[in-house]
């Protein structure tokens, strides 16, 4: 999609749609009174030509801009004007204007190929750039398809989309930051759909080996310096990840582990260093703790939390952020061979731990473990790790909500605000000392789940906490249930990756 930004009125006649914002003149009739209001919608600011149309047919239509009306008007010159309600206008939220903006996409994608957005209609709160922003985030990401193995996907008819701001009092200041807050908002929405191709990908195309190359050839393709180092098995061997071999033996695939640096232009002493760490399982068929059918489709997406902190990872590059930022991906499926790792096993970690493998399928943990011990190594100022972790997050937050685990209040704060300030569902949960006890084994020094079910998800990031250097501030997000088919948001596909958590992530690395 092509983006245009225009200040000036010009001609219209290759555009076969306008897009208007319409809002209601109501006022909170206080007291609980019900009072049938006569509505008006906000139009002083659209078009004057606009406005001579839409007074002719708004009448009989009852368009009075309350949210989830629209009305259609045709002009003389045959374009479509599409006034789109939108309510109270202090009641707007920039949430409603990204899926206000991803409704549009939604409806309009097969229906015109130029459209033209009255962006000064849209405006809230007096914050253009934001309202921008969530407007081009919500088509964005609305705008992404997964069409690679559909031998005749229909591209959508839609390529062109202006923004035209012809407000008089726009300054160049504005215009230059409008340019800015779009290309800002082009790298965010690119990353994620990097992130959402990644999860999509087929366990028969996408394994650790070809997981890594993907990643290597993308983030060189920015041009931005980053420095990869990739560890194949030999690599991983010499680093002593047993729990990660341990994973990866039944795999016919070597065990990849992808670790990214990025450093900004400016190096101080204040410059924080972020590590970002991410499960990466291109497959989990739970080893020989196998999952039944049922719960084994749909595991090619257990590598979404590296998918994710990639993605995080490569708009924190192209946005320049302040921090280093460091990315670490443990690539391996968990499937069955003769060489497997087998339940009852003890194997060794990294840092020296022995755990006693109860049950093959919690094996997330298993790799996450080697990746913290090694991201402590670096001595970072936080570490953040990501991942498809339990099944018993479902259970706990439903399928709307991202858990979020860690060892520091300062840093789970950091989270939940930018969490909140990009709209995405973040909701912490404890690791409390009993979880911590519980996941201690007889014969080794831990096990690898608890006694029960219950609390299923804590138990797991107790685990994993264990292998976080003392005083590094951790934090790790369960994402096993809005990972994908977050199908209630109207910038997510019905099915399919997700992408949610890459833009809670972009924020915190772009404010630390
Ligand atoms: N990748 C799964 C977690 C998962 C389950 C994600 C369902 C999405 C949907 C993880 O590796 C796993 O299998 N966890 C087990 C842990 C258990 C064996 C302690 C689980 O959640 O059942
Ligand atoms: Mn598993
Ligand atoms: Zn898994």
């Amino acid at each position: 999609m092509k983006y245009l930004l225009k200040f000036k009125h010009s001609d219209y006649s290759s555009q076969q749609a306008i897009i208007l914002a319409g809002w209601t003149n109501q006022q909170e009739s206080g007291k609980g009174k019900k009072k049938k209001q006569v509505f008006s919608p906000v139009i002083s600011h659209w078009p004057k030509e606009i406005q001579t149309l839409f007074k002719g047919v708004a009448t009989h239509q009852q368009f009075t801009g309350e949210m989830g009306q629209s009305l259609s008007m045709t002009d003389s010159r045959g374009r479509h004007i599409i006034a789109i309600g939108m309510g109270l206008r202090g009641k707007c939220t920039f949430e409603m204007l990204r899926k206000e903006g991803a409704k549009l996409y939604n409806a309009l994608s097969s229906q015109a190929e130029k459209l033209s957005i009255d962006f000064d209609s849209f405006v809230i709160k007096n914050r253009r750039d934001d309202s921008l922003a969530m407007l081009l985030e919500g088509i964005g990401m609305a705008a992404y398809r997964f069409n690679k193995y559909k031998a005749k996907a229909k591209p959508p008819l839609l390529t062109t989309i202006y923004i035209d701001s012809f407000n008089p009092k726009i300054t160049k200041a504005n215009i230059n930051s409008m340019a800015n807050t779009l290309e800002r908002t082009q790298m965010i929405v690119a990353a994620i759909s990097m992130t959402r191709d990644l999860v999509n990908e087929v366990p028969n195309v996408l394994n650790s080996v070809t997981f890594a190359k993907k990643v290597d050839e993308d983030i060189k393709s920015l041009k931005k310096g980053v420095k990869v180092k990739i560890l194949d098995k030999k690599g991983v061997i010499k680093e002593k990840m047993g729990l990660f071999l341990a994973v990866n033996a039944g795999s016919s695939h070597e065990p990849r582990l992808v670790h990214l640096s990025y450093t900004p232009k400016k190096v101080t002493k204040n410059t924080k260093h972020i590590v970002l760490v991410g499960k990466g399982l291109t497959f989990d068929a739970g080893g020989y703790s196998l999952k039944p059918s049922a719960s084994m489709m749909n595991m090619k997406f257990d590598m979404a939390g590296a998918a994710t902190v990639y993605g995080a990872f490569r708009a924190a590059v192209q946005l320049g952020v302040n921090a280093k930022v460091s990315c670490i991906l443990g690539m391996t499926d968990n499937v069955i061979s003769n060489q497997a790792t087998l339940p009852d096993s003890i194997i060794k970690s990294r840092n020296g731990k022995t755990v006693e493998i109860l049950n093959t399928d919690a094996e997330g943990r298993l790799v996450l473990a080697d990746l913290l011990d090694y991201a402590s190594d670096l001595r970072p100022d936080s570490i953040i790790d990501a991942a498809t972790l339990t099944g018993a997050i479902l259970v706990a937050l439903g399928g709307e909500v991202c858990g979020l685990f860690g060892n520091n209040d300062k840093l789970n704060k950091q989270l939940l605000s930018s969490a909140n300030s990009v709209s995405e569902y973040l909701w912490q949960l404890p690791v409390i000392d009993e979880f911590c006890d519980e996941i201690k084994s007889n014969i080794a020094d831990l096990k690898n789940m608890g006694n029960s079910r219950f609390g299923g998800s804590g138990k797991a990031a107790a685990f994993l906490q264990q292998f976080v250097g003392n005083d590094i501030p951790w934090a790790h997000l369960d994402i096993a249930g809005i990972g994908d088919s977050q199908g209630h948001l109207p910038y997510c596909p019905k099915k399919g990756s997700s992408g949610l958590m890459v833009r809670t992530l972009v924020d915190y690395l772009d404010n630390v």
